[in-house]
């Protein structure tokens, strides 16, 4: 396996490489089964697989959330060697934004609510990343987890909106046994925390099951919003049931309607989101 620093070096080695089909998967690191789980799709469908590490700046509007985000790269390099990946890009900083970058995007409605409503500028900077990350790899197929719902939309306006060629494939989320969704984040709980997390998901299929037997959509979020009151350990930031291209609050929730079940919840110093889709 190939790992690069420089943009240079992995435009050389995709020249030397050309009329082979790309597989993409951008990380920040801290790998789990999950990105495994991205980079093992990738693999199986593509000729090539280049997976990206690189914690953005950019994207974070949290300081602290920034310094600790858990940085690992010799680990990450060792289980992307296990699972077949190709070539492995790892910028500095610097080498990505050599100034900052002058750029920024917005989404329209589609970044203003739920996690764009919570991360002002969180979503221009994933836009911004993305598009140099994909004029940098130009894959054929690039890969998102459903875990980051929202992300997947928007990086779906980006491609379409800017003509990018390459299929977006969005991979189902990964979970610990106990349900809860992998996340390099979760490396930061205590295992107390760690033992009380699979809540989120708990309650999110709590909630699906309620609303498809016939429950309203606000008694189903009412109880939902109870039952992290009751836990003091949590605070929720927001739960919502949305549409699944807009994200747009549903009123009324019919049978066999397609919805997006979407949480974000504080746990000690640890932000989780987590979503259920229903089809
Ligand atoms: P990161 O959080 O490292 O996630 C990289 C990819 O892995 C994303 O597409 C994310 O949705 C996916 N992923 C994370 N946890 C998952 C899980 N439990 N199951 C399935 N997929 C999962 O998302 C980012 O990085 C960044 O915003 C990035 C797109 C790299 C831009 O900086």
């Amino acid at each position: 396996m190939h790992v690069f620093n420089h943009i240079q070096d992995l435009r050389a080695y995709l020249a030397a490489h050309a009329g082979k089909s790309v597989g993409f998967v951008p990380t920040m690191g801290a790998l789990h089964e999950g990105h495994l789980t991205l980079i093992r799709t990738a693999r199986a469908a593509n000729d090539l697989c280049v997976c990206s590490i690189f914690v953005n700046p950019i994207q974070f509007n949290n300081t602290d959330d920034l310094a600790r985000y858990p940085r690992v790269l010799e680990d990450d390099v060792r289980l992307l060697e296990t699972v077949g990946c190709d070539a492995v890009f790892a910028p500095s900083v610097e080498e990505m934004y050599p100034t900052p970058p002058a750029l920024t995007m917005q989404f329209g409605p589609l970044e203003r609510v739920l996690e764009g409503a919570f991360r002002p500028g969180h979503f221009s900077g994933v836009g911004v990343v993305v598009s140099k990350l994909l004029h940098i790899v130009s894959p054929d197929r690039v890969y998102f987890g459903q875990k980051d719902l929202q992300q997947c939309l928007v990086v779906r306006r980006l491609i379409e909106d800017l003509s990018f060629p390459v299929e977006q494939v969005i991979v189902p989320t990964v979970r610990e046994a106990d349900g809860l969704a992998m996340s390099s984040r979760n490396r930061n709980l205590t295992p107390e925390e760690r033992a009380a997390a699979p809540f989120l998901y708990a309650e999110l299929t709590r909630a699906a099951e309620s609303l498809k037997a016939g429950t309203p959509v606000d008694d189903v979020k009412a109880s939902l919003e109870a039952a992290f009151a009751a836990r003091p350990e949590f605070r929720l930031e927001y739960f919502d049931i949305a549409d699944t291209t807009g994200l747009v609050s549903l009123e009324s929730y019919q049978p066999g309607q397609e919805a997006a079940l979407t949480l974000a919840a504080h746990l000690g110093k640890v932000r989780l989101i987590d979503n259920v889709l229903l089809h």
